[in-house]
């Protein structure tokens, strides 16, 4: 009888010890997919020096657990290689949460996985709409063409801007900014004169610039995925004399910090509504901003940084309260309201997307000679419009 019950007392013991050592040093494990080789690396540079960011200010663990970031190599977009690298993590490394992704069709190919194994998954940028329809364990800290193009295209009739040519690539974020402008901008009277799809590869924008000019519209409204295809069609615009032809750029993420200075004083006027400016100015954003450069001299932030600084932050809300325990960790981030980089935000309750400011800026100079996107202008709160 003395036995038994010493040995169930050591059983219970070594049981107790196992939790607590479990609880203390349970690892959870988070994979991000992003492209670090190719055209677009500088997504995967840029995402992961802000999640550094997050941890070197908010600690390496979240409610006690410590969180590792696994990341992956996508390349560009590459929907079956996405597909392969996130069946590798969720299988091979058991993660227990995903991010990154920044094309929508590397973003889709996961859906089916993600809701299969149970996997929250924060999107730090793909932003076509419909995405996040896909599975209920999306979560997206980035933005989407239709939250930005509609205040692009009420901004642009207030200005008496009336007639446009729509310029996009040809793909799920270049559809939807077409929409969205065309059924803002029709609605208050305005005229889309031309809606030109450019393949993803497009590297010669000079024919696309030809077509435009040929229309004489009073603006162009372009959307091109931030990287090469941004900097190219920016600087096309701006040699092939648009500007001198009255044609007002107007565009969404197209003057991205990171090409700021190589676009060069020409890009000085140019038009965009978007979420994040490096320029934001806010205690937050400039804690963000100058600890990027304090870590990784000479980075700066864009679209891309405040994307994975907010998904970390929403990571780190989930795995805080629910730790691997995560097919209740999306419901633990519906409605969630913070202050970001870019300004007060919240996760809509239902889409699980982010709602947010949208700011109108232009390129300026600031009191150093730095080219910067100085937002002049908020549009507060704005929902993904796509999917009301
Ligand atoms: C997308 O594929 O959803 C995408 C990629 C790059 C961007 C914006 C959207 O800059």
């Amino acid at each position: 009888m003395k036995k038994t019950i010493k040995l169930m007392a050591g059983v219970g013991a070594i049981s107790v010890m196992m939790a607590s050592a479990a609880f203390a040093d349970h690892t959870v494990k988070v994979g991000v997919i992003a492209p670090f080789s190719g055209p677009f690396a500088i997504w995967g540079k840029q995402f992961k020096e802000a999640v550094e960011v997050y941890v070197a200010q908010n600690g390496e663990t979240a409610g006690g657990h410590t969180v590792e970031f696994i990341y992956k190599d996508s390349g560009g977009p590459n929907p079956s290689g996405t597909k392969s690298l996130a069946q590798e993590l969720i299988i091979g490394e058991k993660v227990d949460y995903l991010g990154g992704l920044v094309f929508t069709p590397n973003a889709l190919s996961v859906a089916s996985l993600i809701d299969e194994a149970q996997i929250p998954t924060v999107i730090f940028n793909a932003a076509t709409s419909s995405i996040v329809l896909q599975s209920e364990y999306f979560v997206r800290t980035s933005f989407s063409l239709w939250q930005v193009s509609v205040p692009m295209a009420e901004w642009a009739w207030e200005q008496g801007i009336k007639t446009v040519v729509i310029s996009v690539t040809d793909y799920g974020p270049g559809n939807d900014a077409q929409v969205a402008f065309t059924t803002a901008f029709e609605a208050l009277g305005g005229e889309v004169l031309d809606a030109i799809g450019m393949p993803l590869s497009t590297t010669d924008f000079a024919p696309f610039m030809q077509r435009i000019k040929d229309q004489s519209p009073d603006a162009v409204f372009a959307f091109l995925p931030a990287g090469p295809p941004t900097f190219a069609f920016v600087k096309s615009y701006n040699e092939n004399g648009m500007k001198d032809a009255g044609i007002t750029f107007l565009g969404t993420g197209e003057t991205d910090e990171t090409t700021l200075e190589a676009l060069g004083d020409a890009a000085i006027g140019l038009t965009t509504a978007y979420h994040y400016s490096a320029a934001h100015v806010s205690d937050l954003n400039q804690a963000f901003t100058s600890k990027l450069d304090e870590m990784f001299p000479g980075s700066v932030a864009n679209l891309a940084s405040v994307g994975a600084y907010d998904g970390a932050h929403i990571l780190y809300q989930m795995i805080a309260a629910v730790g691997s325990d995560r097919t209740k960790a999306v419901d633990v981030v519906r409605g969630y309201e913070w202050e970001s980089p870019r300004g007060p935000v919240s996760l809509d309750p239902d889409t699980r997307h982010i709602t947010q400011n949208v700011y109108i800026r232009r390129v300026a100079k600031d009191e150093n000679g730095n080219l910067i996107n100085e937002e002049f202008q908020t549009i507060e709160a704005v929902p993904d419009l796509g999917l009301l």
